[in-house]
């Protein structure tokens, strides 16, 4: 999804913007462009990765202190410079840079152009400025004009906004993810705190329909649904920078999948009160539903079972985007669970919107704090996993699950028993995440770089297991992986298996018995088995040493092919944190 970021204060803002542009790039892109206020707009902009952009075009020679920037993942409009952000109007003396979607500006272009305005795109943002430029020419100032066209927009957006002739920026959002930063040096805006985290770590979320003007000194917010100047609180995050930038490691993949040490203890450090609070609501509902996306499904599958088999627990596992489907017998005694790592996940957003609207509670387990996801629920728990860089979700997962898991321990009044057992798992994944380890992972990947097809089989929890180990290699290598449930593969899947085919087997102590013999049904027909197990087995041609940790299995027997996927991805030469066609946080339907 595209990044935005925009300054305005007393520092030199070109490096600024490129070294935000440069910490937005994990949101997945394919152009970016910069524009700078100095007696006038300087613009640069072009198709292809901000440092290629900047060998070409230079984007650190713009003198000036205040501008916007952008990274663009085309969704209206080809790839294309024009299409690249910032746009102007025709006069060029307004910018914008937009993330989100417009969903009524073929009709606004329509009007637009019938006015005489000239487009230079096809994208859906390219209408803001023009609608701004043709309100102003009826007599309206800057700051009126941009508030009108917001208001006829429909659809999402974060967008920042500049006048040539006015110095300050106007920032707005509306279902896609705006916050801004406050320093000694001037004023900050992005679509994500990574972006200005060097210079400030003081901060004031935006809610939707805001509207902020800043200043080189200040800074206001109206809101549109009031329709009047509303106060917004100065936060600050404890993320330490660091933490948003790769260190001594090559990708933020490796770093991040290392980081569950830590992080997997950190998910499970919550205000007692708060967990209380949630445990009751959970106690109160008549129907739960664990929704999410993606890698956050996958957690909320692996707690689907645990609650069902450690609590006796019927819940509605919904992925998000067929929640509508699902949504009608939902009421006011109804709770949704949703899980999501960016908080921003437009299907989650959609599910969770149509849940208030009857009237259920909504309980969300988030990693970034202030996103859309933690202001519209009634509560919500931090994965406190810092910021997660690298398209794929690892450590966000284990931390997904672990809170899950600690969350069934305290329904059945085990708190206590869960969280030393959680604690206990950071000598497993300390060792599972050591290099003695990557080693050994390494040789299974140069086995499989140049297969095609990978099969995955698991039951039980180790079902949700092989899902999420599946989609992790797809995701990152673009090896064609698919999961099973063990007992599915003799339902038609068999057909496909054909000597050499790789099959990963999960297995746990619980379901061991059972599992195998899918496992010879694959070997007997020529299948290369690799077995995730606590215990070695005859029928594995490759076994990887997991720790039997029982319903904290789904923890430590991702962690290996984590690990998988990250080498396959290096061993086949790609970028395992910016894998082709994907998004770090998907904010559209
Ligand atoms: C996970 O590796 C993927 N990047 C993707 O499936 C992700 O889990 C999904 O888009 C949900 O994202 P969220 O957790 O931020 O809602």
């Amino acid at each position: 999804m595209c990044g935005i970021i925009g300054y305005i204060g007393s520092k030199n803002v070109a490096p600024l913007l490129f070294n935000g542009l440069k910490r937005l790039e994990y949101r997945g892109y394919d152009s970016a462009g910069v524009v700078v206020s100095q007696d006038g707009f300087h613009i640069k902009k072009d198709i292809g990765k901000v440092d290629e952009i900047n060998q070409k075009l230079n984007l650190l020679d713009i003198s000036g202190t205040s501008g916007i920037a952008h990274t663009r993942w085309a969704t209206h409009g080809g790839v294309t410079k024009d299409n690249a952000h910032p746009h102007m109007d025709c006069e060029e003396k307004i910018t914008v840079v937009h993330n989100g979607i417009i969903e009524n500006y073929q009709e606004l272009k329509r009007n637009l152009v019938t006015a005489g305005h000239r487009f230079k795109g096809q994208t859906d943002t390219e209408v803001i400025p023009h609608l701004i430029e043709e309100i102003m020419k009826r007599g309206r100032n800057f700051s009126d004009s941009t508030t009108a066209a917001l208001k006829s927009l429909e659809g999402s957006y974060a967008i920042l906004a500049m006048n040539k002739n006015e110095r300050k920026i106007i920032a707005a959002r509306k279902g896609s993810p705006l916050v801004l930063g406050v320093s000694d040096t001037g004023h900050f805006a992005a679509s994500d705190i990574p972006a200005f985290l060097e210079h400030t770590k003081t901060i004031v979320y935006m809610n939707d329909y805001d509207v902020a003007e800043l200043t080189d000194n200040s800074f206001r917010v109206f809101n549109l649904l009031e329709n009047r100047e509303v106060q917004r609180k100065i936060d600050s995050v404890d993320w330490d920078i660091k933490q948003a930038e790769r260190g001594d490691f090559q990708h933020f993949m490796l770093k991040e999948i290392s980081e569950q040490v830590e992080t997997i203890q950190k998910a499970i450090q919550q205000d007692k009160k708060i967990l209380d609070d949630v445990i009751q609501s959970i106690r109160n509902a008549h129907g739960v539903f664990l929704v999410g996306s993606g890698t956050s499904y996958h957690a909320c599958l692996e707690a689907s079972y645990v609650l069902s088999k450690v609590n006796r627990m019927h819940v509605n596992v919904v992925l998000a985007s067929e929640f509508p489907n699902y949504e009608h017998f939902l009421t006011s005694k109804s709770l949704v669970i949703a899980v999501s790592q960016s908080g921003e996940t437009a299907d989650v957003l959609e599910a969770v919107k149509s849940a208030k609207t009857k009237g259920s509670k909504v309980i969300s387990l988030v990693n970034v704090i202030g996103s859309s996801l933690t202001r519209t629920s009634d509560a919500f728990l931090s994965l406190n996993a810092g910021p997660e860089i690298c398209v794929l979700a690892t450590k966000s997962y284990t931390s997904q699950v672990a809170l899950l898991s600690l969350m069934s321990y305290a329904l059945s009044g085990k708190y206590d028993e869960g969280k030393k057992k959680l604690t206990y798992l950071w000598n497993e994944v300390y060792h599972l995440t050591s290099l003695s380890v990557r080693e050994k992972i390494k040789e299974l990947a140069e086995k499989l770089q140049d297969k095609d097809h990978l099969f995955l089989i698991g039951r039980g929890l180790q079902y949700a297991t092989a899902l999420e180990a599946a989609l992790k290699i797809k995701e990152v290598s673009y090896i064609h992986a698919e999961a099973f449930a063990g007992g599915e593969l003799k339902h038609g899947t068999m057909a496909l298996i054909e000597k050499g085919t790789p099959c990963i087997v999960f297995v746990s102590e619980e379901n061991e018995k059972e599992i195998l013999s899918n496992a010879i049904e694959v070997k007997s027909r020529g299948g290369y088995i690799i077995g995730i197990s606590p215990k070695n087995n005859e029928i594995f041609d490759f076994w990887i040493k997991v720790p039997e940790v029982h319903n904290e299995n789904p923890i430590v027997q991702i962690i290996p092919i984590q690990i998988l996927a990250y080498q396959l991805a290096v061993l086949k030469g790609l970028d395992p944190d910016r894998p082709r066609n994907l998004a770090k946080s998907v904010t559209v339907k």
